[in-house]
């Protein structure tokens, strides 16, 4: 799968930024980020997938973003097209940030304008010029879980996923290894959080593929097996096979 691997530094510094200037982005980087939005790699090639980029009258939000720039997704209501979300929409995310522009992942909001026919809204991204530094300085300020508690075995493949966000910083994947590939699992929610972090989580699964696609030297690819062992408390995803 072409998938851009120029952005893996990017997953190493990158961070959410949530304060922003009010200015617009520049027409050129405004340009690119539509270029870029029309090549992002989709891991579900057959699930439809919307996205455009709104101004902010066109957005309601539960909380205040100053930039003027949002990129709206809409898709289908199933869990393997809101990982397909994740997966593409995180593509930008690190192509933003390359730019030195800030972005963040945003659930709670969403476009005013009614997504096409059949199609109901996932997830809204802000961008725009950054009243704050967009990247981490290194690996040590990122609040995550420590590898043995995502992986069954240390892997240093695991590293990009361990750093990937997540809403609510919920890390809800869980790796287990067949050799060299990775079955990959979603943590199972209590009814509560299942609620609120649901379908986000489905968003996180596709983020953290992304990672993992992103920065694999060779092939990256992801099958349904029927003989994948069952993880307690864990929804299967798939396996990956990613050298
Ligand atoms: C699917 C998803 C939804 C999110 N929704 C929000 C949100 O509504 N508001 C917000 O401030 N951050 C949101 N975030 C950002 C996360 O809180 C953030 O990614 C996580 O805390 C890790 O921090 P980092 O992105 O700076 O590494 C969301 C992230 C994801 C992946």
């Amino acid at each position: 799968m072409p998938i851009h691997s120029s952005l893996a530094p990017v997953i190493f510094k990158r961070k959410s930024t949530r304060n922003y200037q009010s200015t617009a982005v520049s027409p050129e980087q405004m340009e690119a980020i539509r270029t870029f939005l029309e090549q992002l790699v989709p891991l579900y090639p057959d699930i439809p997938f919307h996205a455009e980029i709104l101004d902010a009258a066109d957005v309601r939000c539960v909380q205040p973003w100053k930039t003027p720039h949002f990129v709206a997704v809409s898709t289908l209501d199933t869990p393997e097209a809101l990982i397909n979300v994740g997966f593409l929409l995180q593509q930008l995310d690190l192509f933003i940030q390359s730019l030195g522009l800030g972005s963040c992942w945003v659930g709670l909001g969403r476009s005013r304008k009614p997504a096409p026919e059949g199609l109901t809204h996932a997830i809204l991204m802000p961008f725009g010029v950054a009243a704050e530094p967009v990247w981490r300085e290194d690996a040590a300020q990122f609040n995550r879980k420590l590898l043995a508690e995502i992986a069954d075995k240390p892997d240093h493949r695991l590293e990009c996923v361990r750093l990937a966000p997540s809403a609510t910083n919920s890390q809800p994947w869980y790796f287990v290894h067949a050799g060299d590939d990775l079955h990959v699992y979603q943590v199972i929610q209590g009814p509560l959080k299942r609620m609120t972090l649901g379908k986000m989580n489905c968003i996180d699964m596709g983020i953290a593929l992304c990672h993992l696609a992103v920065t694999c030297e060779g092939t990256f690819a992801l099958r349904q097996l029927e003989d994948a062992p069952a993880l307690d408390g864990y929804s299967y995803i798939g396996t990956v096979a990613a050298q």
